[in-house]
């Protein structure tokens, strides 16, 4: 067995988890909105054709914000389409993912869904094909109380007062050669620039995500970021990050520790944005949305241009492992990380597409692996960010070189309690973790959870929903101020100390 050790003090303070973080993204692609939350005709489905057994396990999520429409979707998409009389509702190409878009849920109806999981709508628009001018009537649509042209239609569609959406994406991903309306770094920044400005002088109150690198191995990364920033610093409030991690061949060192690599992409990003902060003596400090984060096996995508149009097609329906589940939760402590930095997160995406929830047509909804950690961070993890001091072994790995074999994050909540996130990245060996909580004295016992399998290939289906779920693995007791823990191998844990 293996030994580590972790310190704890309540001095040691990153900042407060804003709830934001446990965010996700429901983008109309694939069966994520078709099929997925929205399913009429479905024996659970409620007046408005929306599943109620998929509301339920987002609900047992703890989703407090969702990304909504796209991603790539939302470059060439018309919101109008989406509004009004359904019936009277224009079907078209969707260009980012060859599909059929019928427009039977549109922002009304997305609106008034996310009100029943008790999450608010972080809004993009399309920055792609569109402009300055569709976006301000958008903000104008949600946000404006009425006795104007868009706020009153959105009055006739049956929402008397404004949505108060506070987040707004500008555009997505417009540094990608794939999206719809790619542009240059400066291109993108005047506009989004403009828009903003707009934007926020239809809502003075708005927060404004500015998009960042499609990820970190783009070209342009860190140029994009600085190019753009000059231009919109002053609009905007944060900075979108997006970031994919999967196994590659069966080099599983390297993934489970994903979260090095977003730890490093999160840190070059702050760099770059206190850059354009110090040359533009800019008093503002920028936030992060890392926006769309997850494991999604890339590899097994044909990629859009391969795809036949088709209405609701199944795209990537990634099955998650319990490796899968322990990088996810490792890539949530690395967000928690830097709670003084990253305001908002979203696990991409929410159902059937790279999702911790899955469904059947006409059949049952069931959580994937990748759902526990999710679930238990979010409902766990709120309170204030502390750094764990860690002596850790260590070992090689190709993707990152010397990578710590423990990585830890601690939650002080504000009822007193204390959770710490732990990953064991050992695929062999079982660790012994002394947690030295001389500082907490009144912390005296609690549980220890953990997602381990003696198979990590193991997963969750339709036919085995259950196969991969959190086990507790007993009492976790503080004797001296120190309480020892024991990770299995390759795992996600939750221990959690009340007072
Ligand atoms: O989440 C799937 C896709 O990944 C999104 O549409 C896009 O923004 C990203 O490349």
């Amino acid at each position: 067995m293996r030994s580590a050790s972790l310190i704890v003090d309540p001095a040691f303070r990153i900042g407060a988890v804003d709830p934001r973080l446990y965010g996700s993204f429901v983008e109309h692609l694939g069966r994520c909105v078709y099929q997925g939350i929205f399913e009429p005709g479905h024996p659970s489905a409620d007046e408005n054709g929306f599943r109620r057994d998929v509301a339920e396990l987002v609900r047992g999520l703890g989703v407090p914000i969702i990304r909504y429409p796209g991603g790539n979707f939302v470059s060439a998409y018309n919101w109008e389409d989406g509004i009004g009389p359904v019936h009277d509702r224009p079907a078209r190409i969707d260009l980012a993912w060859r599909s059929i878009e019928t427009n039977r849920v549109g922002l009304d109806e997305f609106q008034r869904w996310a009100a029943t999981v008790n999450a608010e709508t972080m809004m993009a628009v399309n920055l792609g094909t569109r402009g300055i001018d569709e976006a301000r009537a958008l903000v104008e649509y949600c946000n404006h109380p009425s006795g104007t042209a868009w706020s009153d239609r959105r009055r006739a569609n049956g929402a008397a007062e404004p949505y108060g959406i506070k987040v707004w994406c500008l555009g997505n991903e417009m540094d990608g050669p794939w999206q719809i309306g790619h542009k240059t770094a400066l291109e993108y920044g005047r506009l989004a620039a403009e828009a903003g400005k707009a934007m926020r002088l239809v809502d003075p109150g708005v927060e404004l995500v500015i998009s960042g690198s499609s990820h970190s191995r783009m070209p342009t990364f860190g140029t994009w970021e600085r190019i753009a920033l000059t231009e919109a610093y002053d609009t905007v409030d944060h900075i979108s990050m997006h970031s994919y991690y999967q196994q590659h061949g069966d080099d599983r060192d390297s993934f489970l520790a994903a979260a090095v690599d977003m730890d490093r992409f999160i840190d070059a990003i702050v760099a770059t944005a206190d850059h354009v902060r110090a040359v533009g003596r800019h008093t503002k400090r920028l936030t992060i949305a890392f926006d769309e984060w997850n494991v999604w096996y890339q590899s097994r995508f044909p990629g859009e241009k391969n795809l036949p149009i088709a209405e609701a097609p199944p795209l990537l329906e990634d099955v998650y492992s319990v490796t899968d589940a322990v990088v996810a939760g490792n890539l949530l402590i690395s967000l928690l990380r830097h709670a003084d930095r990253v305001r908002i997160g979203c696990q991409a995406q929410l159902v059937n597409v790279i999702a911790p929830i899955m469904t059947a047509p006409g059949g049952p909804a069931w959580r994937q692996t990748i759902y526990h950690p999710y679930a238990l961070t979010s409902r766990y993890g709120r309170g204030t960010v502390l750094r764990v001091e860690a002596r850790s072994p260590a070992h090689e790995t190709s993707a990152y070189g010397e990578v710590a074999l423990l990585d830890a994050v601690a939650v002080l909540r504000d009822d007193g309690g204390l959770v710490v996130f732990a990953v064991n990245r050992d695929q062999g060996e079982e660790m012994a973790v002394d947690i030295d909580l001389r500082s907490l004295p009144r912390l005296v016992a609690g549980e220890h959870i953990t997602v381990a399998d003696a198979d990590p290939d193991a997963v969750n289906d339709q036919h085995n929903p259950e196969r991969v779920t959190p086990r507790r693995l007993g009492d976790a007791k503080v004797d001296g101020g120190r309480l020892t823990v024991v990770l299995p191998p390759l795992s996600w844990n939750m221990v959690r100390l009340t007072l």
